[in-house]
């Protein structure tokens, strides 16, 4: 008898985003990190406690769920956090506590691959449910008819990857008040700091209200961290301590676990990051509607262009100045995503952009 791969592992991984390391100058537009660098205050933990590195990290996350606490206030409970080893490997462990064979998750592309390719690892189906119209919104009617008994798990992100738009509160609202108890909805605010619509909504508004939701986030946009690897999701404290109970030995290390917790006192990089984004963005959308370039007005640190032209055509053209994006049709969307850098780096994107799109 051959030896039993499993289907989903026996084959070489689609992932192109990781090759991101290429020698010289290149300015790296693709991944959505913050150009800005990271965290004073995490870098310092860092530094402080590269000693220590001899000794295995703390037994449990209790300390980093403290601090997470107290970052939230009131509003939130050491026991209503479950950490791990950056956003997608919590994304990963909700889909491993909630979906197995026959059951299912609703996702909407374009969205962040992996709410459409990890359930299937569960033996569990991803159904797309598209966003609707300009502004791609929730299709809360399209969800709503497709919710059926199988139904585990409803994936919502906000901002969204690669469109850089909010849905609507009102259709989460509506979401919410009409999706049956035995679904949990997973809230993906990894980008909540770049936000600025005042119809933007976080996830613990409905968690405060007892809801089955998963509020999702990660450290490595804003605060600069996406090397460190560390993310962590809340929700209701029985969601919570469920998630918690997915054994994965010391998913952290000492220094990532110092970093994140110093960096949750670093509001004056994020205020800096926030500002330099909106300088960014600002100056992103006059350029592009000078040279007549579609793109979205976004509440994150990317912005989703169509630039008429073959998305891996463009972004290859890009890369041959030296700048890297991301197209973004595994996402669903036949674009290319690019991530808004500092001044200097945004002229440059536009340099191209006119060498490329107006010879
Ligand atoms: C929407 C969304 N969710 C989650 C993540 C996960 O981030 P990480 O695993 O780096 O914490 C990303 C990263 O790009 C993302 O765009």
């Amino acid at each position: 008898m051959p030896i039993a791969f499993k289907p989903y592992l026996n084959k070489p991984s689609k992932y192109k985003g990781g090759k991101a390391k290429l020698q010289g100058e290149i300015i790296k537009l693709s991944s959505n990190e913050n150009m800005n660098g990271t965290s004073p205050l995490a870098l310092a933990a860092v530094k402080e406690n590269l000693q220590s590195i001899n000794e295995y990290p703390d037994r449990t996350d209790h300390n980093f769920r403290e601090a997470l606490s107290e970052y939230y206030g009131p509003t939130l409970q050491t026991d209503q956090f479950f950490t791990s080893n950056g956003g997608v490997r919590a994304i990963d462990m909700i889909m491993m506590g909630f979906l197995d064979k026959g059951t299912e998750a609703i996702f909407s592309n374009p969205g962040f691959g992996p709410y459409r390719a990890f359930p299937k690892k569960y033996g569990a189906t991803s159904i797309d449910i598209p966003l609707v119209g300009d502004n791609f919104d929730l299709d809360v009617n399209g969800i709503l008819a497709q919710i059926n008994d199988s139904t585990r798990l409803l994936l919502i992100t906000s901002p969204n990857n690669p469109t850089g738009t909010c849905p609507k509160k009102a259709d989460i609202d509506d979401l919410m008040t009409n999706i049956p108890d035995h679904v949990v909805v997973v809230y993906d605010e990894v980008y909540y700091q770049y936000a600025d619509t005042p119809d933007y909504v976080r996830a613990y508004e409905y968690v405060a209200q007892g809801l089955p939701v998963i509020g999702l986030n990660s450290f490595s946009k804003a605060y600069g961290m996406a090397g460190m690897r560390v993310g962590y999701g809340y929700s209701t404290p029985e969601i919570a301590s469920y998630l918690r109970n997915i054994p994965t030995p010391f998913p952290m290390s000492t220094l990532s676990v110092k970093a994140a917790i110093a960096a949750l006192k670093d509001d004056t990089f994020i205020e800096q990051t926030v500002k330099e984004n909106q300088r960014g963005k600002a100056y992103l959308y006059t350029e592009l509607t000078k040279l007549n370039i579609q793109y979205w007005e976004t509440q994150a640190n990317f912005i989703l262009l169509n630039p008429d032209m073959d998305a891996m055509t463009f972004a290859d053209k890009m890369l041959e100045k030296n700048i890297m994006v991301r197209p973004v049709s595994n996402f669903g969307f036949d674009g290319i995503r690019l991530t808004i850098g500092k001044m200097a780096q945004n002229e440059l994107v536009i340099k191209a952009l006119q060498e490329i799109l107006h010879p």
